[in-house]
């Protein structure tokens, strides 16, 4: 049992990893601003757990909030998924990524030093790798210049957990490279829950399926692909939360920076995620062909290899598996936390 401190614990991908923690006996306290999440998401982590957790409302950004947290709190462990997400808004205004992100990042590490707490596990993406590598990819190859401002902000925050783990050998850091994290926890209490329009295939695909979008657009169907469209490794976030406590293990009884993939080692393109969408849930989804999405690869998918073999973590959610989860989620919250 150990006391974890988890950044951005309120979103999507940290309230199913909340869950996760308290199911295993850990003790979690949640420091997150709710700039993009409800703090209707730890209630029901709190009672789908029949546990309690703490939650700390702040910002990375403020030093003595963060301080404070440290203080009051014995942490062993950083969970940090804090930070800004949507790629295209990382081109509008780069330098709110900047500050979340990097500069955010650099004063939580900041704080943990202060504080004596050396162990680490850091939400990266798939989207640090050179995109000249071909998939399956895995985590000896090149990481590149990513095609925006929020995957640089990733990349930026790995190198900077390279040097100081290379710098100072009390770190321990998992840096945990994310496909496609999609679907909900079975009980359709918590899920996405993205806010104006999304920006990502699957809460996409559910709003249609609810009605608050009238039509799905394909981003291109001339792809070199199995049926012309984008492919992509989907993972379930229930199976993405696990990954965390195994990395946590790991990390508990090790020294030094490691980077697993989290993925399934599958993908599946658009056409097939909308066509099994359709066929697991019995709903229709309209939907149109448009132009590729600037940025976007043909093909990314994982070498998960070594996440199972060192994390001691396997990944037991199939893509049905989540798009039925998601599908209950978004049909028992039609408005999300709202
Ligand atoms: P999310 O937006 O649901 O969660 C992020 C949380 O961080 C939110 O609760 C938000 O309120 C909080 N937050 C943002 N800025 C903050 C700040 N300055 N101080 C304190 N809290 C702050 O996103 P998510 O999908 O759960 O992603 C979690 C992490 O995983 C992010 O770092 C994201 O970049 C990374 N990631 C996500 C995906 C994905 O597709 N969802 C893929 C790869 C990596
Ligand atoms: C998946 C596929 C689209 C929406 C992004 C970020 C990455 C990571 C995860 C996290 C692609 C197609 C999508 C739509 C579509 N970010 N698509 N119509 O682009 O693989 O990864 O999210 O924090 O860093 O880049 O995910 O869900 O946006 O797209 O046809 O309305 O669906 O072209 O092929 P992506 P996505």
């Amino acid at each position: 049992m150990a006391r974890i401190l988890v950044t951005g614990g309120a979103g999507y991908i940290g309230s199913h990893t909340c869950l996760e923690l308290l199911n295993a006996g850990h003790e979690v306290v949640v420091f997150d601003n709710l700039s993009n999440s409800s703090e209707e998401a730890l209630h029901r982590v709190q009672k789908l757990a029949d546990k309690t957790l703490v939650f700390v409302k702040g910002d990375i950004r403020h030093p003595d909030e963060l301080d404070q947290v440290f203080q009051n709190h014995q942490i062993d462990a950083v969970i940090h998924f804090a930070g800004l997400k949507a790629v295209g808004e990382s081109q509008q205004i780069p330098l709110v990524y900047f500050d979340n992100n990097i500069a955010g990042s650099a004063q939580l590490f900041k704080s943990m030093e202060k504080a004596g707490v050396f162990t680490l596990v850091f939400s990266s993406s798939a989207t640090v790798y050179d995109e000249a590598n071909h998939s399956p990819l895995n985590e000896t190859m090149s990481t590149g210049m990513p095609s925006n401002n929020y995957g640089y902000t990733k990349l930026i925050v790995e190198q900077m957990l390279e040097k100081l783990a290379q710098a100072d050998a009390r770190w321990s850091i998992a840096l945990l490279r994310y496909f496609n994290p999609v679907g909900a926890h079975q009980s359709g209490l918590i899920g996405e829950d993205p806010q104006g329009i999304p920006n990502n295939l699957m809460p996409y695909v559910t709003q249609v399926a609810v009605g608050r979008r009238e039509k799905l657009s394909i981003y291109g169907n001339d792809y070199d692909t199995i049926d012309g469209t984008g492919v992509r490794d989907y993972i379930h976030v229930v199976d993405l939360a696990n990954a965390h406590l195994c990395a946590l293990n790991n990390r508990l009884a090790a020294q030094g920076c490691r980077a697993w993939n989290i993925g399934t080692g599958h993908g599946s393109s658009v056409l097939e995620v909308k066509n099994t969408f359709e066929q697991v849930n019995g709903v229709a989804i309209a939907f149109e062909f448009a132009p590729r999405r600037a940025g976007d690869v043909a093909t990314s998918f994982a070498d998960n290899r070594r996440a199972i073999n060192e994390l001691d973590w396997q990944p037991q959610y199939t893509l049905k598996d989540m798009l039925a989860d998601s599908w209950n989620w978004q049909k028992q919250n039609p408005n999300g936390f709202n």
